[in-house]
């Protein structure tokens, strides 16, 4: 086991693209591989009840979780690292195990639809501009009854990263425009090395709950009809009058489903409050 937390290189600082990390596994700098499949995932997935449920594991290094789910007898699960060196160790050690697909791609281009997402050491590799965009592409990735379980760092780290560390404030803010926060919270059977810096996530996918209150809805479809007559009777036309009607368009659904994409990312909600 590896006793260091940082990546261990001299590099943290050039851009983290799919040359840095393949570097990385070339160069066999990979200290946050910790050697077997995290515990905390281990025992999250032995209660898990659908072994038909369609898995991801991005950023997966080596992904030892992926032959532990397969022993369990999980059949449909997908590993996806950017980097081609490890894909290959990859593709060696899972060719005769059918149900495990292994891709190399780069996780924010992946497109899928999975029931289970598993994070480990992934989140503090991206670069922390990115987490947003990290948040965002599970809730596309995952069906409706999806979620993102693993652990997560909770602590910072001296040396500029990756790691990039966090707080459980910081992850909230980050996750809760996309996911119901089920459980974030200090990991009781983190490996040695990582005890007391861990937290244990499972985020379930968040529905489009409607989060548009009548009043919206009713002057949405009022300024949509406005513009549909203004058009219909040539007041507006050209480039304008096509913006405009794909605004009443946008207001116009968006009112009947109840639901405002922008409020969810503002964190704005004009439903009446019980
Ligand atoms: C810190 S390592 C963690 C590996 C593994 N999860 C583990 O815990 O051992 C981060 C991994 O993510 C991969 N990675 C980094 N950025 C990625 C991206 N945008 N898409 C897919 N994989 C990425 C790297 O190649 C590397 O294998």
């Amino acid at each position: 086991m590896k006793e260091e937390l940082s990546c261990g290189t001299v590099s943290c600082q050039t851009n983290l693209d799919q040359n840095y990390w393949d570097n990385q596994w070339q160069k066999k700098e990979t200290g946050w591989d910790i050697g077997y499949s995290s515990p905390a995932i281990e025992e999250y997935i032995l209660q898990y009840p659908n072994k038909e449920a369609k898995i991801l594991i991005p950023g997966c290094g080596n992904g030892y979780e992926a032959e532990f789910l397969w022993n369990l007898g999980f059949r449909n699960i997908t590993v996806l690292d950017i980097a081609p060196n490890a894909v290959e160790i990859l593709e060696n050690k899972y060719k005769d195990k059918v149900g495990i697909s292994v891709i190399c791609e780069d996780f924010f281009q992946h497109e899928g639809n999975y029931e289970l997402v598993i994070e480990q050491t992934f989140f503090c590799a991206i670069p922390t501009l990115l987490r947003n965009q990290y948040a965002s592409k599970m809730h596309e990735l995952l069906n409706e009854n999806g979620r993102i379980i693993g652990v997560m760092f909770n602590r910072n780290f001296e040396k500029k990263g990756p790691p990039f560390g966090g707080s459980i404030p910081e992850y909230q803010f980050i996750f809760k425009k996309y996911f119901e926060i089920q459980k974030m919270e200090e990991c009781y059977n983190s490996i040695e090395a990582r005890k007391g810096s861990e937290i244990f996530i499972n985020l379930k996918k968040n529905k489009m709950k409607a989060n548009m209150g009548s009043f919206d809805r009713i002057i949405r479809l009022l300024i949509a009809a406005i513009i549909a007559y203004l058009f219909y009777i040539h007041y507006i036309s050209g480039v304008f009058g096509i913006v405009l009607v794909v605004v009443a368009v946008v207001f116009a659904l968006t009112s009947f489903i109840g639901f405002c994409p922008l409020y969810r990312l503002l964190g704005m909600n004009t439903c009446k409050k019980n």
